[in-house]
């Protein structure tokens, strides 16, 4: 089989390396890639979001399937592109069409369907410049702190969190103004959920589904979970609180009358859903939907899972994910991410990166960096994401942390409490 494999991060390094893995794989190649999946396949310098473009080349190369690893090209509609393209139309695209995505790419779409499908999460209104003064009053029923979401896709910086009624009221005046652009012409307010966050993944072909290693990401940029949100700055799974109970209560309150919902609207969903969730002593409530994996959370997720990736997108593009039994490994994995100096504000790229070589206990997956020569330099704010397996949390920190120190670029950020949060919740 030939793979297109479409981004460019660590969560595609991390794909790449577990698609290669499989014997069904005769090609793969990703675009655009990064210094470390050209390792793993072949970079293809295409543009995500240039779907004619993406045609000619999976016609020339005759690829069989195309895997779409950032929400972008899904939420623009690049699977609706394949399934009417007759030249296209019987490659498999793993991801939903634009209807499904709307689960991630309109924040008042998928708050509705959550609430007409009677799936816990946070109250809410949607409000547009019609009914501002609607929304006023909404957050005058609120207690602080106050949650202001834009509707579209607004690269991760579109949630705000605000601690004052004045400011919250302010804000919302800002997103209808356009402070977001188009994503924030609707925006929804929510109430705030207590709580400790983790991401939970599941596969589906539309019927049915099978749940992926869950995991807990570490958002802000400082230690002890402070200063400004970023992409994500470590990952552990699995993750001690999302015991079997509380699992249960995911599949049974969440994902099945997801799937259920999606038939209802007649959305024929084959791809990754990634549920953000809030775990409310012992309860789950949705914070938002993605329809892709997260990042760095693939980097623990993935290098857990014992089956075979291929034969995963295999049997959810003929409808048969039934077939599939899902094997992970017991152990737990834990990422660090090296970011950029200044990062997630202004940093710069560039930078020669050192001692890759010289990590043999760990993954080292690449997100923003590329090849020149024989040079890797840093490409992005998140730079490399290193990735260990251990007996326990605190033996896949140390290996993470002992590979650290063997990789060197100027600038070189990262946070040094990754799982220290989860530790109240280790037994044994
Ligand atoms: P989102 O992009 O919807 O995941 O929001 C970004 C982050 O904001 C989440 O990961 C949470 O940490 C926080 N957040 C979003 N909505 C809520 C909420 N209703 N209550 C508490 N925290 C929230
Ligand atoms: N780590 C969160 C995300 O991928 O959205």
């Amino acid at each position: 089989m030939k793979i297109l494999l479409l981004g460019s991060g660590g969560r595609e390094h991390t794909l790449a390396w577990k698609i290669a893995k499989s014997p069904l794989v005769k090609m793969l190649y990703i675009a655009p890639g990064n210094a470390g999946t050209a390792n793993i396949g072949e970079n293809i310098d295409l543009p995500v979001n240039d779907f004619s473009v993406i045609k000619q080349f999976v016609l020339e190369k005759e690829i069989n399937m195309v895997v779409v690893g950032p929400e972008a090209p899904l939420v623009d509609g690049i699977t609706d592109f394949f399934e009417q393209d007759i030249q296209l139309s019987h490659i498999s695209v793993i991801g939903p069409g634009k209807a499904g995505a709307q689960l991630e790419g309109s924040k008042a779409w998928s708050k509705k369907f959550m609430q007409k499908n009677n799936i816990p999460t946070a109250r809410f209104l949607e409000v547009s410049p019609e009914n501002m003064s609607e929304g006023f009053k909404f957050l005058e029923t609120l207690k602080p702190p106050f949650v202001l979401k834009a509707d579209g896709l607004a690269a991760g910086k579109g949630v705000l969190i605000l601690s004052s009624l004045k400011e919250a009221k302010d804000e919302l005046k800002n997103m209808l103004n356009g402070k977001f652009g188009a994503a924030s012409q609707k925006v929804v307010i929510e109430e705030y959920l207590q709580g400790i966050e983790l991401s939970v993944f599941f596969v589906t072909d539309g019927t049915h589904y099978r749940l992926l290693p869950e995991a807990k990401d570490y958002k802000r940029i400082g230690e002890g979970d402070t200063g400004l949100n970023t992409g994500g700055m470590g990952a552990v799974s699995p993750v001690p609180f999302a015991d079997a109970g509380f699992m249960a209560k995911v599949e049974k309150q969440i994902i099945q009358p997801t799937i259920a919902g999606l038939k209802a609207e007649n959305i024929n969903y084959r791809g990754f859903v990634f549920l953000g969730l809030m775990n409310d002593g012992g309860s789950p409530f949705v914070i938002e939907y993605n329809v892709r994996l997260g990042d760095p959370e693939t980097e623990v997720v993935l290098p857990r899972l014992e089956t075979d990736l291929v034969e995963i997108f295999k049997a959810m593009a003929e409808n048969k994910l039934d077939t599939i039994t899902m094997s992970f490994l017991p152990q737990t994995a834990a990422t660090v991410m090296l970011v950029s100096k200044g990062y997630p504000e202004k940093y710069e790229k560039g930078k020669t990166i050192t001692g890759l070589e010289s990590v043999n206990d760990s993954f080292v997956f690449h997100a923003g960096t590329k090849q020149e020569n024989d040079t890797v330099l840093t490409n992005g704010g998140r730079v490399i994401a290193v990735t260990s397996l251990g007996h326990s949390m605190d033996d896949a920190l140390a290996k993470s942390y002992a590979a650290i120190d063997e990789i060197n670029f100027e600038g070189k950020t990262f946070r040094r409490d990754i799982g220290q949060d989860l530790k109240e919740y280790v037994t044994g």
